[in-house]
């Protein structure tokens, strides 16, 4: 999705007051946008003809409110995001805890937007689930709590902060192309592994960060994280080969092999 779109359409949702500023900021350099790339190429293998717009803002919106907290100094106190100043530090905190909560408000309006009320139901049911307290907020709760975490420990609060936001869109997917002949179990597995290979790879970038002792992967096992990120590899491979998932293998390959091929 082109950023310009996402911002004009995000600009319907919010105030045209200084708050506005706040909430945009972090759009300015929008990120690698993977997650509605990774909607994009599952809906053209799936040949979807719905309207994916509004899947896509939402993922996308819900996402930057999650980094825009996750930035916070209660939280993982990053002082940058994006290359740009992190959104407390341009502004103030009071301000980049009101703009998560806009953000977070915001992208749930989006999924009211898709045109079929039975679908747009369903979405939201899902996008709660996924993105509530019994996934992606568990899992940036968990990640938060002091103690020394072991290797499942760490994987299972990757499943739920990271993996739950990818099952979100390959379930998204799935639903909207009401074809019979699609488990769901396997768009299930297709979000998990996606998003189990993602923040084991961003695992790698931050391993010698402050703090990474107590939640990193590789400070763990890096052998083990290293032959982890290849079999997930290549259960995700099985699984696009068994649907024909020409473009999304290719988009997540190209992501992540040269990376997996250099640890
Ligand atoms: C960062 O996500 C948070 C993680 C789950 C690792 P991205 O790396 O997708 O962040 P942007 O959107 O490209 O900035
Ligand atoms: C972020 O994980 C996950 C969410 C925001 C849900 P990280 O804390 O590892 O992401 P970065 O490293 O700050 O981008
Ligand atoms: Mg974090
Ligand atoms: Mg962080
Ligand atoms: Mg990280």
């Amino acid at each position: 999705m082109e950023n310009q779109k996402l911002e004009n359409y995000l600009k319907k949702k919010l105030p045209t007051h200084s708050f506005n500023d706040v909430c945009t900021y972090l759009f300015q350099n929008p990120g690698k946008l993977f997650r509605s790339h990774f909607i994009e190429k599952l809906a053209s293998d799936l040949e979807l003809d719905k309207d994916i717009l509004p899947l896509c803002a939402f993922v996308e919106v819900h996402h930057t409110y999650t980094l825009i907290h996750d930035d916070l100094p209660a939280m993982d106190d990053d002082d940058f995001r994006r290359g740009i100043k992190s959104t407390h530090i341009q502004y103030d905190e009071a301000s980049a805890i009101l703009a998560g909560d806009a953000l977070l408000n915001a992208s749930y309006a989006f999924l009211a937007d898709i045109s079929d009320s039975k679908d747009s139901q369903n979405l939201l049911r899902l996008s709660s689930w996924c993105c509530g307290a019994k996934g992606l907020i568990s899992g940036q709760y968990f990640d938060l709590k002091e103690h020394r975490k072991s290797f499942e420990e760490i994987l299972r609060i990757h499943e739920l902060k990271t993996s739950r936001l990818f099952q979100f869109c390959s379930l998204a997917c799935f639903y909207l192309s009401h074809d019979t002949q699609l488990l769901a179990k396997d768009f299930m597995r297709l979000g998990a592994l996606i998003g189990l290979i993602f923040q084991i790879l961003d695992d790698y970038q931050d391993r010698d960060e402050p703090g990474a002792e107590y939640n990193n992967l590789f400070s763990i096992d890096h052998a083990r994280s290293k032959s982890l990120l290849i079999s997930l590899n290549s259960r995700f491979q099985a699984l696009t080969q068994k649907y024909h998932l020409e473009n999304t293998f290719n988009f997540i390959e190209g992501y992540s092999k040269s990376q997996i091929d250099q640890i």
